[in-house]
């Protein structure tokens, strides 16, 4: 029988502007900085009590679909669950976003990854579909990987 997933809590980082960003946005653990940052959504995963982040996850809006990046859990956490735990809150995160900008509940979204070779089978457990061929994205092979979601859900 698998361990029980520690507790742990989810947090989507608040917007830019709003207070206690900058603090949670340190955590994420972001060691790349583009120009998606201060628009992107970001979410952290945290122990409790003890507030350790040892997961995260970006998604940034754009006009046609939703693009899921900086998803990592911490050597030392893995395989508790907690990266399904990021994917599927991105997943409800985006949901909520298509229905507020007007989408009907028959309507779709795109999740866009670009998935590393090795976690191909990890985003497959999601829903998403290999797309076109594999690509060089800084210096590594990855895989364009789309999810379609059903706003019914
Ligand atoms: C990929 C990653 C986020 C998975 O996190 P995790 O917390 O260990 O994953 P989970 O425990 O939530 O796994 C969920 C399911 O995916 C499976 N899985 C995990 N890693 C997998 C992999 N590399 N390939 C295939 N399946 C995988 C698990 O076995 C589990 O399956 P189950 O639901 O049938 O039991 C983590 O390994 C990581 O941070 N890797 C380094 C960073 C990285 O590669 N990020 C993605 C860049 S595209």
């Amino acid at each position: 029988m698998p361990a029980a997933t520690p507790a742990h809590e989810l947090v989507v980082v608040p917007a830019a502007g709003q207070p206690a960003r900058t603090a949670l946005l340190q955590q994420c653990f972001d060691t790349e900085i583009d120009d998606f940052e201060e628009d992107a959504t970001h979410i952290l995963l945290r122990l409790v009590p003890s507030l350790e982040p040892v997961g995260t996850i970006r998604c940034v809006k754009t006009k046609n679909y939703y693009k899921l990046s900086r998803l990592a859990v911490l050597r030392d956490h893995r395989e508790h669950r907690f990266g399904r735990a990021l994917v599927l809150a991105l997943h409800d995160h985006v949901k909520a976003d298509a229905k507020i900008c007007g989408l009907a509940p028959s309507d779709t979204v795109s999740v866009i990854s670009h998935s590393q070779i090795p976690v191909k089978g990890f985003y497959a457990k999601f829903g998403y579909v290999p797309e076109g061929e594999e690509f060089d994205e800084d210096g590594a092979p990855h895989q364009k990987m789309v999810a379609r979601l059903s706003l019914s859900d």
